[in-house]
């Protein structure tokens, strides 16, 4: 059997903890695997059973080739996640998608470089690329520095990128926080708390993210049902999806609302669930082994 593409990116190496644990669990499970990064050129793409992304982390320096790539790996293998679902997800302007589907999103203002920011009325906001990851380019502004909000703005529009402007919502810093729920081959597996971000303090891991503070949670029926609603706007109604993360932020009122459709390269968060390496093992297994003869 041809092996298993698991594609990571040079300045993730021993950075992904999701890696070795899904090595393990498809070593278990006899499933023949490589680990590559992603802008290889020596890798032949079209002799693999099936192409895995899982810590692709510099793709956001580079979105137009990692878009290509995707396209061009597409062509000649399976690839997971789909190459619609990897653009769609790879651009936070699918939040305005899933508002007008009427999934609870966090308020969200786009401006694109030339087009002026609709700001959140009051009160303090956050401003990020929309083609974002790992907290990076994402700051917080209280009410009376909006000019240096303004200029955030300006910086990633001088830098050619869309910049987004979300109220700060506060409950990230109480019990709920954020939760991140991880599905995979379609079904839910399990559920993290992450700690606030956008606090004083935080340190940036080899420039690709702002490192995190995890947290087992068990999620609640508004909450998986948000994240299911979410996952179905995906394209193709989200088939296909080999693995997802949906992060949620509860509002004012408490009820949570979708910061993120991760379905390019997220952390699933393994080792926090007994079961979840084994299970994306199992699933990846599937889809390369041919079915048995009845
Ligand atoms: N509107 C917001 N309110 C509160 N915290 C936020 C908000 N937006 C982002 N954050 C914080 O910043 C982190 C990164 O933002 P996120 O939208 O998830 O982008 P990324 O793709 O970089 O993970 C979140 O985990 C959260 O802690
Ligand atoms: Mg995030």
């Amino acid at each position: 059997m041809p092996d298993v593409a698991v594609v990571t990116a040079a300045v993730a190496r021993g950075l992904d903890d999701d890696l070795p644990l899904l090595e393990g669990a498809l070593r278990g499970r006899g499933v023949a695997h490589r680990v590559v990064d992603w802008d290889d050129p020596s890798v032949r793409w079209e002799e693999m059973a099936l192409v895995v992304v899982r810590s692709a982390w510099d793709y956001v320096r580079r979105p137009e080739r990692f878009r290509r790539w995707a396209e061009a790996v597409a062509a000649v293998a399976p690839l997971r996640n789909p190459p619609d679902a990897l653009r769609w997800s790879g651009d936070k302007r699918y939040l305005a998608e899933l508002e007008a589907g009427g999934v609870p999103v966090v308020p969200t203002a786009f401006a694109a470089p030339g087009e002026a920011m609709d700001w959140p009325a009051a009160g303090e906001v956050v401003v990020k690329p929309a083609v974002s990851a790992g907290t990076l380019d994402t700051a917080r502004y209280g009410p009376r520095a909006r000019e240096q909000a303004r200029a955030h703005v300006a910086r990633l529009h001088r830098a050619g990128r869309v910049a987004m402007a979300q109220p700060y919502l506060a409950a990230v810093e109480g019990a709920r926080a954020e939760t991140g729920l991880v599905f995979i081959g379609g079904r839910f597996s399990h559920a993290v708390r992450k700690g606030p971000m956008l606090v004083p303090g935080k340190r940036v891991v080899a420039d690709l993210f702002v490192e995190e503070e995890i947290a087992p949670a068990d999620p609640t029926a508004a909450e998986l049902d948000v994240a299911a609603r979410a996952l179905r706007a995906a394209p193709g109604g989200g088939a296909g999806l080999l693995y997802a993360r949906v992060d949620l932020i509860p509002d004012d009122d408490g009820a949570p609302r979708v910061l993120e459709v991760e379905l390019v390269e997220p952390s699933l968060f393994l080792g926090r669930h007994p079961a979840a390496a084994d299970r994306l093992a199992e699933t990846i297994g599937a889809l390369v082994r041919p079915a048995a003869p009845r």
